[in-house]
């Protein structure tokens, strides 16, 4: 890839990457401040999007007018799969907008009406690089699973349960799938990496509180090991 979008949605998601990559110049956009660096050799532009989807969205459209042409988001994450424990890494295969309901008109859950596709594909070669670094990179499990996005914290067994049974996801969390679907509108190829920092329970914004530095920094840890295989 001739240049990398690289987004993370807190501070602490990008940290390690501003203070890894030479960071040249910078442009802002709709109050984000997208900057171009080099990380291992790899023309990257980094920017941290702010929470939720409409950020996700913006940010992602904004990145890849830039010249992006791929898109990672780093970042942390709610472990919906039991056996993920906390630094953990869910390397997304799909990511689904779990808030989006339209079931009152007879639509599925999470599906946006009136459009041929709801549940948005990674880049197949994207989720191998992204495995391998995961294995190699991260000091927990990596797996590959269904990324869940809404404008929600989560934090109860029974949102996480209903989650698990209808959607089938490894982990929530609050931009991959609007990144997903800007980059869809886009043709552009696109990986969620995400590291538990919570098991989005009633624990939850205790464990994000404590653990949300060491799991952004297991995510950027996968993405720079990525990189260099890109
Ligand atoms: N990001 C980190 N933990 C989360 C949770 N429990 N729900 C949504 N987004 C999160």
């Amino acid at each position: 890839y001739a240049t990398v979008g690289i987004i993370g949605a807190m501070k602490e998601e990008l940290e390690l990457l501003y203070s890894s990559a030479g960071m040249e110049s910078e442009t802002v956009k709709a109050g984000m401040s997208f900057r171009r660096g080099v990380l291992h050799g790899q023309p990257i532009i980094a920017v941290q999007s702010g929470v939720g989807k409409v950020n996700a969205a913006v940010c992602t459209q904004a990145l890849i007018d830039l010249g992006a042409d791929c898109v990672l988001f780093t970042g942390v994450a709610g472990a919906i799969d039991p056996e993920l424990q906390i630094g953990d890494i869910v390397v997304s295969t799909a990511s689904i907008q779990h808030d989006m309901d339209v079931t009152p008109l007879g639509f599925q859950p999470g599906v946006i009406p009136y459009q041929e596709i709801s549940t948005f594909p990674a880049d197949p070669e994207l989720v191998e690089l992204a495995a391998g670094a995961g294995a190699r990179a991260a000091k927990g499990k990596a797996i590959r699973g269904i990324v869940l996005s809404g404008d929600q914290f989560i934090a109860s067994r029974e949102k996480v349960q209903s989650l698990r049974e209808g959607f089938h996801g490894a982990c929530a969390e609050m931009e991959g799938a609007a990144v997903a679907q800007v980059c869809h509108m886009n043709g552009i190829p696109y990986v969620v990496i995400r590291s538990m920092s919570d098991q989005a329970d009633g624990s939850a914004h205790m464990n994000f509180a404590e653990f949300t530095v060491l799991a952004a920094n297991q995510s950027f840890a996968v993405i720079e090991d990525m990189i260099r295989s890109l």
